[in-house]
């Protein structure tokens, strides 16, 4: 698998969570986690996996060569956004994590509404953005054989 695909395939995971959480948005707290449970654990794992590390590995290893390639607009401006996005989903991830432990209470829902907006909103430009750019310049920036040992890397992480 080409490293475009992996992290084409966390975007997507991503979006679809973000869709999920959309689907709360506005509703009342709800009475049981049962029904809320799931997606609070999909909130934890997805930003571990798909927003700490994966930005991590696109700052460390990414970026750097497509400043190289003279893309430092666009890198500028992806950095700019996971400075952005960060906080906000390691507040969403503590926030689901207490909840999941004991439940919600009327002001941790306002703030998990609040955040939830803010995460949905920041989060699914950046991803469009990426998609438009970044995933088409990393397969024209390493050949498969370069990709190798960086594939092993990020998955050991
Ligand atoms: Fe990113
Ligand atoms: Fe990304």
């Amino acid at each position: 698998m080409r490293l475009s695909e992996i992290l084409h395939r966390e975007h997507q995971r991503t979006l679809q969570v973000l869709n999920a959480l959309d689907g709360w948005q506005g509703k009342p707290q709800p009475d049981q986690l049962a029904p809320i449970e799931n997606l609070l654990k999909d909130v934890i794992d997805v930003t571990k996996s798909d927003v700490q590390d994966h930005y991590a590995f696109e700052e460390q290893h990414l970026f750097p060569v497509l400043r190289n390639n003279g893309a430092d607009f666009m890198v500028n401006m992806l950095s700019g956004e996971h400075e952005l996005i960060r906080p906000i989903a390691q507040a969403l991830q503590s926030l689901s994590e207490t909840a999941l432990e004991t439940g919600f209470t009327q002001e941790s829902w306002a703030e998990f509404q609040t955040l939830s907006a803010d995460f949905i909103g920041h989060e699914t430009f950046h991803i469009q953005k990426e998609e438009m750019g970044l995933i088409n310049a990393i397969n024209a920036m390493f050949t498969p054989e370069e990709e190798t040992p960086l594939i092993a890397l990020y998955q050991k992480t």
